[in-house]
């Protein structure tokens, strides 16, 4: 019998839990669970005699991999999967899959939430400013990027996208206009919301040649990864322009120094929670259960990242 651990810090709503149940009941499989664990060492011991391992943002490095013998495949209930050593799962031969855009509504309803957060004034009674009529810019035009541009042209915005990856046509048959070239984006866009990937590619790239050239009372949105940010830049952004704005779902390193000194121009969601949805959580987990029973019962390896 085949043993599947759901591995999860943040944990999952309990319909979720319940839904990924009864798919390993109906497959035969027998699952465990492990939430809120203190550390990595309470993780470790909890894989070692597992099959399959479903998690969030869980950090499922070599140590994790190398210490649970049966291993064969990790799903990561969710879009993001630098969490996990994709090279030490491959050379284990572990299979590595994502669950692609099962979260995404949950990601771009918060991420206009944080918009009218920062908007309203932290809710504080004092007349703000409001989205309709204002240009928005998805830098990548992923599962996320969609969802964030159908909800901001609902809203009565100006949206455009930027994704060398994704087609022209694709973009523009959703009423989204298209520009070529990203440096573009951010000199057009009052609001910049960023749906990368975190990578080696992205790591960084959100720099200050990017930021400087946002217009007057430019906003930074980010429901992504700190890591896309280049630091140094967004503290020179926030010294040398009393203007700019900068709302996250992931505090960067340098999240209290700008909680303190910019506190009106700042805002980041004090634990990640975009994805944090009875809904997403039922999506990504119910999603990550069936991979993992049609990959162990039938070999199928659709969402296969590694
Ligand atoms: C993702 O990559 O799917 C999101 O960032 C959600 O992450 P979470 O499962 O840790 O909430």
């Amino acid at each position: 019998m085949h043993t599947i651990l759901i591995a999860t810090e943040k944990p999952f709503a309990k319909a979720a839990v319940n839904g990924i149940a009864a798919i390993a009941k109906e497959a035969g499989f027998e699952l465990k669970l492990l939430e809120k664990y203190p550390d990595k060492a309470t993780l470790i011991e909890a894989v070692r005699d597992v099959d399959a391992l479903i998690v969030r943002s869980d950090i499922i490095d070599e140590a994790v991999i190398q210490a649970a013998d049966k291993l064969k495949i990790v799903v990561r209930a969710g879009a993001g999967y630098d969490n996990i050593d994709l090279k030490a799962a491959s050379a284990k031969n572990v299979v590595v899959m994502n669950t692609p855009g099962q979260n995404a509504n949950a990601v771009a309803e918060l991420t206009f939430g944080m918009m009218t957060y920062l908007n309203r004034n932290f809710y504080n009674g004092t007349a703000g400013v409001e989205l309709r009529g204002k240009t928005m810019g998805l830098h990548a035009y992923g599962h996320v990027g969609r969802v964030i541009g159908m909800i901001g042209k609902g809203m009565g915005m100006d949206v455009y996208a930027n994704d060398p990856y994704v087609e022209k046509i694709f973009i523009e048959n959703d009423g989204i206009k298209y520009i070529a070239d990203q440096k573009d984006l951010y000199r057009s866009c009052q609001y910049v919301v960023v749906c990368l990937p975190a990578s080696k590619e992205t790591s960084g790239l959100i720099d200050y040649s990017l930021l400087s050239i946002m217009p007057e009372g430019a906003t930074l949105v980010n429901p992504a990864r700190k890591e896309i940010i280049h630091e140094p830049s967004l503290l020179k952004m926030f010294a040398e322009r009393k203007d700019f704005r900068y709302i996250t779902d992931v505090a960067p390193d340098c999240g209290e120094q700008l909680k303190n000194e910019y506190g009106d121009r700042y805002y980041a969601t004090p634990k990640k929670m975009a994805a944090q949805t009875a809904e997403a959580n039922i999506n990504a987990g119910l999603a990550a259960a069936r991979q993992i029973v049609n990959y162990l019962t039938k070999g199928d390896k659709t969402f296969q990242v590694n």
